[in-house]
């Protein structure tokens, strides 16, 4: 395979070190803005004959990303990329999978229909927010669980910090986590799981209804979520369950969009650890880990 690897502007660092992995050429995107707002993204790398692997979460300029994207795809295909490999290791619009209230459009849909239209080979995503994401699209997708990321963390969390896994509890802060919540659990050699009942009063608020204190009680709490945005649902999971007396809170959340405010929220409600993954490139204080999902991209491309 002759590889050349691309990043418009979401995952620069990942692609690099993909590139690098595969000993293979890292590809030069021009981007151009015109006057009347239109934009122009195209390879200034030749790709013709090469195997493209795109890397782009959509996750800053989510409107303009999405549709760099689309036009860096037809860049490709047009100067005779071989075959094109597209890796969204954060999905925007993933959690408008539905819809929850009158007249509302399935804006998840519409962007993978977008998507979907380009000419690529296959897709790859981490921890889509929801598998019915998956029916949207026709071509080929691989929704690529980060698990195994996580559970190596934490076991080498709980050696580090003398914590038995009897001591130990995976939260779910609501039922859309309740199958990465099992998959934890597996991978922990079957830890219990406690689900959260999560309400939203309205956009942008997260209030958690009251549990069974005996669930958590001097319990060490994993709670794990797959995007932490405004970090309400942490913050109101967390609070709850120190409330009802857990030991401590350790938050693991795959896709840290962290709009404003996010980080010192989840703070300020007690949690003891906050690890994320590096789908969504970001300058992090050094007090949140990062998990690498190279390994995870690398094993999907060999
Ligand atoms: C919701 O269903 C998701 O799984 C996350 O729990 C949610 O998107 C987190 O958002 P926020 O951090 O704004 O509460």
């Amino acid at each position: 395979m002759k590889y050349i690897v691309f990043s418009i502007s979401g995952n620069k660092k990942l692609a690099k070190e993909v590139a690098r992995s595969l000993n293979a050429e890292l590809g030069l995107v021009q981007k151009k803005c015109f006057a009347d707002g239109e934009i122009m993204v195209k390879s200034k790398s030749d790709v013709k004959g090469k195997d493209v692997i795109i890397i782009q979460s959509t996750s800053k300029n989510v409107n303009d990303e999405l549709f760099g994207l689309l036009l860096l795809l037809d860049s490709a295909k047009r100067s005779g990329a071989r075959s094109i490999k597209l890796f969204m290791p954060y999905f925007a619009y993933s959690r408008q999978e539905r819809v929850s209230w009158t007249n509302e459009p399935v804006s998840c849909e519409v962007v993978a229909r977008m998507i979907d239209s380009a000419d690529f080979n296959n897709l790859t995503c981490f921890d889509l927010h929801h598998p019915v994401i998956e029916t949207f699209f026709k071509h080929s997708i691989e929704n690529k669980p980060t698990t195994s990321l996580f559970a190596q963390y934490y076991l080498s969390y709980f050696k580090d910090n003398n914590i038995s896994l009897k001591d130990v509890v995976v939260v779910s802060p609501d039922h859309g986590s309740n199958s990465r919540a099992d998959m934890l659990s597996k991978a922990l050699k079957n830890i219990d799981i406690v689900i959260l009942d999560k309400v939203r009063p309205q956009p942008n608020s997260a209030e958690h209804l009251e549990i069974d204190g005996k669930l958590v009680k001097d319990k060490v709490c994993i709670l794990i979520d797959d995007i932490i945005d405004t970090g309400g649902t942490i913050a109101s999971a967390s609070k709850l369950l120190l409330k009802k007396g857990a030991k401590s809170v350790l938050v693991g959340g795959t896709h840290p969009v962290f709009s404003k405010g996010c980080v010192s929220r989840i703070k300020r409600s007690g949690v003891t650890d906050l690890v994320v993954t590096n789908t969504i490139e970001k300058k992090l204080n050094p007090s949140i880990k990062v998990l690498d999902i190279l390994p995870l991209i690398l094993d999907e491309i060999k």
